[in-house]
């Protein structure tokens, strides 16, 4: 790099911003891979994105909120401990601060329903008290997330979603 010229980054600027619609492809094709996931759950994990982000929709969310009930647990392709992290992350360029922080912070909202099973502190959403973004996260963790994993319950499918992730992904807002 420390011989690079400016015409030579505006190259790779102008064949990155071509490329932009490899993202959203690959999203696409990350949701779809949650399909080899259940991990003991009554519904595999592409069923339950495709859950959360419908019954957000339905509950009159916007469009950036849906695309992230759709993409909250991608992570768990790579990682489980630390799966909100990296959907967050994922989203963060495309999405405002508080739908990010939505994702990012989903886990500590869902432990009120299970942590206690598993030794750990189903209060840890009390931490997030009195943050802009908190009744965001709690609506997102009570009313979608927690509840999308029945298997009777009429989703869209992916077909659905994808034009509203291609367009959340079609270009960042920031870093
Ligand atoms: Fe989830």
């Amino acid at each position: 790099m420390d011989v690079s010229t400016r015409e030579q980054w505006m190259t790779i600027v102008d064949s990155t911003i071509a490329a932009q619609p490899r993202v959203s492809q690959q999203l696409l094709a990350m949701v779809r891979g949650l399909g080899d996931i259940t991990d003991g759950f009554s519904v595999d994990q592409m069923q339950h994105a495709l859950q959360t982000a419908t019954r957000a929709e339905r509950d009159g969310a916007d469009e950036e909120v849906i695309v992230a009930s759709l993409l909250h647990d991608v992570g768990k392709l790579i990682s489980v401990p630390n799966h909100p992290k990296i959907a967050a992350e994922i989203l963060k360029p495309y999405v405002r601060h508080e739908v990010y922080c939505m994702i990012a912070f989903h886990q500590d909202f869902q432990g009120r329903y299970y942590y206690e099973y598993l030794g750990m502190d189903p209060t840890l959403r009390n931490q997030h008290a009195g943050e802009a973004w908190y009744p965001l996260a709690e609506r997102f963790a009570d009313h979608w997330d927690q509840k999308a994993f029945d298997p009777n319950y009429p989703s869209e499918s992916l077909e659905h979603f994808e034009p509203m992730v291609h367009r959340v992904f079609a270009q960042a807002k920031s870093l």
